[in-house]
């Protein structure tokens, strides 16, 4: 995966990696990030930490500094952008630059706040954009968001960016986590005063399916939140979690939709996601020490999916494929996916010990 990271530097394409063709390597980009454009960052700021190289930490900071025009979108996905892209390279590198972009992320973050009902909207130029109103949340918004902000607060001393925090996640959990465990991707709720009016999906099968990525974003924003502002939202974290082992299937890779039947494509990157939630959960509940195990193998598993070195050239080794975007709308759905390839290379930077999960 390092070689691949470092060949897209290399060889940077025009904008931000969104997903790439794993037969060519190809990527596919955003001119202004989208929601996924942090992911690169955050990649090469890891990749820094394991390959040693101020190179790939000079790229981390390059993407965090074209990011910052980003902090006053108006989407709740600006947690994803700036934690990721800019939080990270703060975290593993002590990069400044980082910090001051994170920072202004955090900023444009927390005056989206609605404190009437509690948590931070998805927003108008989020990428459900044309379908929501500003009464609209996704679980998606909770990782990355929630920690941005808290981080923020640690900074600079602002208890009411950790309060923002708190309350987000908490909306979540009542929004997004049904009574089985399993989650559902998207609430409509009442802008005056939080009031839940129903919930629905954007990307899943259907509002009563269980989207791949929507059960393991809840695991990894609910543990990030454990971590960082709430220790009771452990709680919720590991319902979803037990949730996930439960569900998954024999081969360990979930596919897309838990609904979609055993034929389905996979979605590689939400089981990657769920792994780095799982080694986060590993270290911050003392009952739950299995879940490191559990997410070793399926680390092992999603290995199986990176194109090996032996046979490919920098452009096409190191991909994690098999990531499944948007079948909906029928977009990447067999592809490598900037932020599975994030998460797979963060657990097993986790798994070798490199870093502290917790920490990020
Ligand atoms: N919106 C985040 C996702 O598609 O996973």
């Amino acid at each position: 995966m390092l070689s691949r990271i470092r060949g897209t530097l290399a060889e940077p394409p025009i904008g931000f990696p969104h997903y790439a063709d794993t037969g060519t390597g190809q990527w596919t980009t955003t001119s202004d990030g989208f929601w996924t454009g942090g992911f690169w960052g955050g990649l090469l700021a890891l990749a820094s930490v394991q390959g040693g190289d101020q190179k790939l930490m000079g790229g981390a900071e390059e993407v965090a500094t074209q990011l910052t025009a980003r902090a006053t979108s108006d989407t709740a996905f600006r947690g994803f952008l700036f934690f990721f892209g800019a939080g990270v390279a703060h975290l593993v590198g002590e990069s400044d630059r980082a910090r001051e972009v994170a920072l202004a992320g955090a900023e444009g973050l927390a005056a989206s706040f609605n404190h009437n009902a509690g948590l931070i909207p998805l927003g108008l130029q989020a990428e459900e954009a044309d379908a929501v109103g500003s009464g609209a949340a996704n679980i998606d918004a909770v990782p990355g968001t929630v920690a941005l902000l808290a981080w923020a607060a640690r900074e600079t001393g602002r208890q009411s960016f950790a309060d923002m925090a708190r309350a987000h996640a908490r909306r979540h959990v009542e929004y997004c986590l049904r009574e089985d465990g399993s989650v559902c991707q998207s609430a409509e709720f009442d802008p005056r005063d939080g009031t839940l009016v129903r919930r629905y999906t954007h990307k899943g099968l259907s509002d009563g399916s269980t989207w791949a990525r929507a059960q393991a974003w809840a695991m990894l924003g609910f543990a990030q939140a454990a971590h960082w502002v709430d220790a009771e939202l452990a709680e919720p974290a590991v319902t979803a979690a037990d949730w996930w082992i439960e569900h998954l299937p024999a081969g360990r890779v979930a596919t897309w939709d838990f609904d979609a039947g055993p034929d389905a494509p996979r979605d590689t990157s939400a089981t990657a996601i769920a792994a780095a939630a799982l080694l986060r959960l590993a270290d911050l509940v003392p009952s739950r020490p299995h879940y490191r195990d559990h997410a070793a193998s399926m680390v092992a598993t999603l290995c199986q999916f990176v194109t090996p070195t032996e046979v490919g050239d920098q452009r096409t080794s190191g991909m994690l494929t098999s990531g499944c975007f948007d079948p909906k709308r029928g977009v990447a759905t067999d592809a490598e996916l900037v932020w599975g390839d994030y998460f797979l290379f963060e657990s097993l930077l986790s798994l070798q010990g490199v870093i502290n999960p917790t920490a990020l």
